[in-house]
């Protein structure tokens, strides 16, 4: 529809529409979208949803629909779902992912999980608001390669779209902003909460020796009793990945001990131009961990092994090392069978129900 019909098509609306709930009766007239009800489960904190932005089940479902459109790449091959794969927890197995013509990004893609509850975006935090952060991928040169106006263009001619936008916003006009609302939308309702350590906490199954074992590892402090004040032998994990809201993330900037030196991404640093912030990265959230490997910004960790070894070691001293990484000498010298309960532990954030949800799919 062009701007002069759909200008009109408003203004018969805004006098027509107060009856209108129909919307064969009246072309361009949408009854009010309907509500989502965003069931926020047991222990988890309230989402922040922004004032105008609220959920609707038009609105989620044009999100699922633009989430999984390859139209929106200069080349019609790639969507958001190529690099964000339900299989891998809506991330990559790739270390690094391909965009339009085969270009290489330079960070491993994140996992989409309760990404509603952060605060900030990106492996350096660079976006603040999700509905911000959606607007990056489509004319990223490296990965959709879509200049706005033309992504606009392509949703204006399909036979599709305008309806579904009516649906979401009460009008047909497609905008860059209305398209980041739906996308933001439905990248809120992707929640997993039904792993066995969920269950677990609702009391509908129990831990076996090792998982259990595995989490008391991860809740301990760091470090030898004898010769360290509070020293429980554990594998200190919490203070980052924090269990408090279920979340597995304290969702702060901090530098774990991967490098000496961060010429190769500064990270934070890259955003704000601190020096005290290189080398610090998003704590990622833990939830199916074991199934978005390989691990870190860079992918450089293919398997959970390796992740534990590196925490295990202490990590590489630097300038802008974490306190909380303290044993950067001796390491946190865990046994082999601490570490495999570890590793058990970190399976029961697996949840299959969360991949396999039938919502969260490509809907053509
Ligand atoms: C070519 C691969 C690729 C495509 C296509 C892609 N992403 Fe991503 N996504 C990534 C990578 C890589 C990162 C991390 C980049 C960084 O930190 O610099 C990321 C990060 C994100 C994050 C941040 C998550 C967090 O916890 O901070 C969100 C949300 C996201 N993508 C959503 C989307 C949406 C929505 C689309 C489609 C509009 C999309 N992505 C398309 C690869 C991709
Ligand atoms: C000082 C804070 C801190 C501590 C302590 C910590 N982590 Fe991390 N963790 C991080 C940060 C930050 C990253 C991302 C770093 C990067 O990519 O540059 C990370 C990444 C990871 C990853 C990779 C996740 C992914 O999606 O790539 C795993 C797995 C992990 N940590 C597990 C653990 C375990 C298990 C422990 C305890 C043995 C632990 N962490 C202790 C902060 C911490």
């Amino acid at each position: 529809m062009n701007r002069l019909m759909w200008v009109t098509a408003v203004v018969v609306c805004a006098v027509g529409c107060s009856r209108c709930t129909d919307p064969v009766e009246c072309a361009d007239c949408y009854p009010e979208p309907t509500p989502y009800d965003l069931d926020i489960p047991a222990f988890f904190p309230p989402m922040d949803i922004p004032a105008d932005n609220p959920m609707t089940v038009e609105g989620v479902e044009l999100g699922r629909y633009l989430f999984w459109d390859p139209n929106l790449s200069a080349d019609g091959t790639v969507s958001c779902g190529s690099c964000h794969l339900p299989s891998a927890s809506f991330s990559d197995p790739a270390p690094v992912s391909t965009g339009v013509g085969g270009a290489q990004g330079v960070r491993n893609s994140m996992v989409l999980v309760n990404v509603g509850w952060s605060p900030s975006f990106f492996w350096d935090g660079r976006s603040v608001t999700l509905e911000d952060q959606v607007q990056i991928p489509i004319p990223h040169p490296d990965e959709m390669a879509l200049p706005w106006h033309e992504a606009l263009a392509r949703l204006e001619a399909d036979p599709d779209y305008p309806g579904r936008f009516g649906a979401a916003f009460g009008d047909p006009e497609i905008t860059q902003e209305r398209t980041a609302k739906a996308l933001a939308q439905f990248v809120r309702t992707l929640i997993s909460k039904d792993s066995k350590y969920d269950r677990w906490r609702r009391g509908e199954t129990s831990l076996t020796d090792s998982e259990f074992n595995g989490y008391e590892m991860f809740l301990r402090e760091g470090g030898d009793p004898e010769t360290t004040p509070g020293g429980q032998f554990g594998g200190d994990c919490f203070h980052c990945h924090n269990e408090a809201g279920t979340l597995f993330t304290d969702h702060l900037f901090r530098n774990n001990g991967l490098d000496a030196s961060f010429e190769a991404d500064p990270g934070l640093a890259g955003v704000t131009g601190m020096p005290l912030d290189s080398g610090r990265f998003k704590t990622p959230t833990l939830r199916n961990v074991a199934l978005s490997a390989p691990y870190m910004h860079d992918g450089r960790f293919a398997t959970l092994e390796e992740v534990i070894e590196h925490y295990n070691s202490g990590g590489v001293p630097s300038s802008t090392i974490d306190p909380f990484m303290k044993y950067t000498t001796g390491g946190l010298a865990l046994s082999p069978v601490q570490k495999a309960d570890l590793i058990a532990f970190l399976h029961t954030l697996t949840d299959t129900v969360f991949i396999h949800n039938p919502a969260f799919r490509d809907p053509r």
